[in-house]
């Protein structure tokens, strides 16, 4: 009898230590995301119908406004390339043809914006996209596509002050404003290095990486939003947020996206300064007092009226997703446990009824401190089935790239 309770004793600390996220959970999450994503593609389709007059077509979805509709934006947003991304993990998970097909009409509709010189967010737009599409299909026209999009994006770069711009828009309040977001941007010029052999894109994306690091943080780690430069001397003019609580706050996608960013640094590069830097974010975050028990963050970790403040899924899910990723650089570190926990707390508590929502698979994100409070949002999906996925390749011990 005691040896029976102790063999089953140890039986369930193994598996404890072994059982990650469940593949019957990562199962479930994907299936609903199938069928959430055929109801989306309906609506999506519905709304395309809608004369669009002189204005710009809508593509792809964004979120819900106030009356619960599907808000629809042009290609030029920053958000457009999400949903195509999602269609492409939709292929990846389940080799249906029928995902890959959708994947690829999505996707085509964002070409243009390879020239869009006028915004940092190229990243966001064509590599989750064409990114993606890409590295699933080796299709030589997708190269291309990404070569264009890298060359494009490099013309914001400032050597005077070591930073790609980022936004055009509040010339009136920012001289060339740098936000934290940017770091993101930098995956697809380090691709761009890899398919043209060319360096330049490379020493971009590091310094931008570099002087981000000097400049967008404070001693403990945390993040301003947006850090204005003075073009001419490289001098910094200003530190401020646009969408946290306030300049010195930590604004939590803010803190994500740096999370991210660093991280996939240091798979480019290998320069133990940028693991350094991932892991510093990664302690302020996981360790912070006002970090809620599920892992999910407030919108930003100094909202003054926690816990009666919105939370924000997207910070979550681009968080897990990068603790994966950094769990492989680190072994005997608390990341892919942690990161297990936020999957868990998203597919069990902030998921969608299924036919619900027009087809978002997560509520609860916050896009501002202003606008988009507490709804669905599609970056928060696009990163959560990319931390599913992430989860699934370290059950079976693959790589994830
Ligand atoms: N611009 C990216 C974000 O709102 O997080």
């Amino acid at each position: 009898m005691q040896t029976t309770k102790l063999l089953t004793a140890s039986l369930a600390t193994a598996v404890l230590l072994t059982a990650f996220v469940p593949d019957t959970l990562i199962k479930t999450a994907f299936k609903q995301a199938e069928q959430q994503a055929q109801l989306m593609l309906s609506d999506v389709a519905l709304a395309a119908t809608k004369p669009a007059g002189n204005k710009p077509a809508l593509v792809s979805p964004r979120t819900l406004d106030k009356s619960g509709d599907l808000q629809l934006v042009p290609a030029r947003d920053w958000t457009s390339g999400f949903f195509p991304g999602e269609l492409w993990y939709l292929f990846e998970y389940t080799d249906k043809p029928e995902w890959k097909k959708q994947a690829q009409l999505l996707t085509a509709k964002l070409e243009n914006e390879k020239m869009n010189a006028g915004t940092h967010d190229m990243g966001f737009k064509i590599y989750c996209s064409y990114g993606n599409g890409y590295r699933l299909t080796r299709d030589p026209a997708y190269r291309d596509v990404l070569i264009q999009a890298a060359r494009t994006l490099t013309k914001r770069f400032k050597p005077a002050a070591g930073i790609i711009r980022s936004w055009d828009h509040h010339k009136e309040v920012w001289q060339c404003p740098v936000i934290i977001d940017n770091m993101m941007n930098l995956e697809l010029l380090f691709a761009a290095t890899r398919l043209t052999g060319d360096s330049t894109f490379y020493r971009i994306a590091f310094t931008h990486a570099r002087t981000t690091m000097k400049n967008h943080y404070r001693p403990d780690y945390s993040s301003y939003h947006v850090v204005d430069y003075d073009t001419l001397t490289g001098k910094v003019l200003k530190k401020n947020t646009h969408q946290g609580f306030s300049d010195e706050s930590a604004w939590a996608r803010g803190q994500a996206w740096g999370l991210y960013g660093y991280t996939l640094c240091y798979r480019e590069t290998k320069d133990p300064q940028f693991l350094k830097q991932a892991e510093a974010i990664a302690h302020f975050m996981l360790n912070h007092p006002h970090m809620p028990a599920d892992l999910v963050p407030y919108y930003d970790f100094d909202a003054p009226g926690i816990p009666n403040e919105p939370r924000d899924v997207s910070a979550a899910a681009v968080m897990a997703s990068a603790l994966y990723e950094l769990s492989t650089y680190k072994s005997d570190s608390p990341y892919r446990a942690k990161a297990d926990h936020i999957i868990t707390s998203l597919a069990k508590q902030y998921a969608s009824p299924v036919g619900k929502n027009h087809g978002f698979l997560l509520l609860h994100s916050t896009g501002a401190k202003t606008t988009e409070i507490d709804m669905p949002l599609i970056y928060a999906d696009y990163y959560y089935l990319e931390a599913l996925l992430r989860s699934k390749k370290l059950n079976e011990k693959k790589s994830l790239f």
